[in-house]
């Protein structure tokens, strides 16, 4: 689905990511975990149009190396940036239609409830407090919130750059539950992470990146009871 080819992103003089390629396919979760600096934004940013690489990135057999974000996006990939917005002023469930506008107009309110339903059975903290403004959610809610508004708009791909920095315990539980469902509805997801037991339990293949470079990678349950590689991941 996702072909990430040989990427190189350099900002100004500073190398930043080297030669990695990535592969997504139909239906798996992949991991890229990686420490503070290590290049995982970046690669995100690249895969996402909005800064300048040198390499090649396919999206279901369309090359869109150069395309603009807006059609990257258009063409169903939904990005959660490490930045999350949810609209302060606008309740949640407001926040959710904006989210869902595209499809109103054909699936109108009706539709928008149904996915709605759907949403929040996994999102039980939010619909207690449909009614309320986002901006009076806790910084975790609001993470969650913005995680639900990338799933109502159905997308083919999910990216999620960090979903679970800043979550206390309760709320990581849960975010991690929400993948597995996503698992279990042959979603695609490319999850980028610091967290790196839980991240290996979800995914289906895992790639290691140290210093914008690809040091392994593989199934994840080859990883699971992998000392070396989660000694040279953390001890470097
Ligand atoms: N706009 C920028 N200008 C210059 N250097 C940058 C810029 N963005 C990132 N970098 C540098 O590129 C490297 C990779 O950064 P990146 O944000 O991709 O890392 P990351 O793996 O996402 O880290 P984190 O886990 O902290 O989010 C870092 O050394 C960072 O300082
Ligand atoms: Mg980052």
């Amino acid at each position: 689905m996702l072909k990430v080819e040989d990427l190189t992103v350099y900002y100004g003089k500073a190398l930043a990511v080297k030669d990695v390629s990535i592969e997504v396919k139909d239906g798996e979760i992949v991991a890229i975990i990686g420490s503070n600096g290590a290049g995982k934004t970046t690669i995100l940013n690249a895969i996402m149009g909005v800064i300048k690489k040198n390499g090649r990135i396919t999206f279901e057999n369309v090359d869109i190396t150069s395309l603009d974000t807006y059609k990257i996006v258009n063409m169903g990939i939904s990005y959660l940036p490490d930045s999350k917005t949810v609209f302060k002023d606008l309740t949640i469930i407001d926040n959710l239609r904006v989210a869902f506008y595209k499809s109103l107009k054909t699936e109108g309110e009706k539709g928008f409830r149904q996915k709605l339903d759907g949403i929040f059975e996994h999102f039980t903290n939010l619909e207690e407090k449909i009614k309320l403004k986002a901006g009076f959610l806790s910084g975790g809610e609001q993470q969650m919130l913005s995680i639900a508004q990338s799933l109502i708009r159905e997308p083919k791909l999910v990216i999620l750059d960090e979903p679970s920095a800043g979550l206390s315990p309760i709320l990581v539980k849960d975010l991690f539950n929400i993948i597995t469902f996503m698992k279990n509805n042959r979603l695609t997801v490319l999850i980028v992470e610091q967290n790196v037991n839980k991240t290996i339990k979800v995914a289906d293949r895992v790639y290691f990146l140290k210093n914008g470079r690809i040091i392994a990678f593989g199934n994840a349950r080859d990883f699971r009871d992998d000392s070396i590689i989660k000694k040279a991941y953390f001890g470097g």
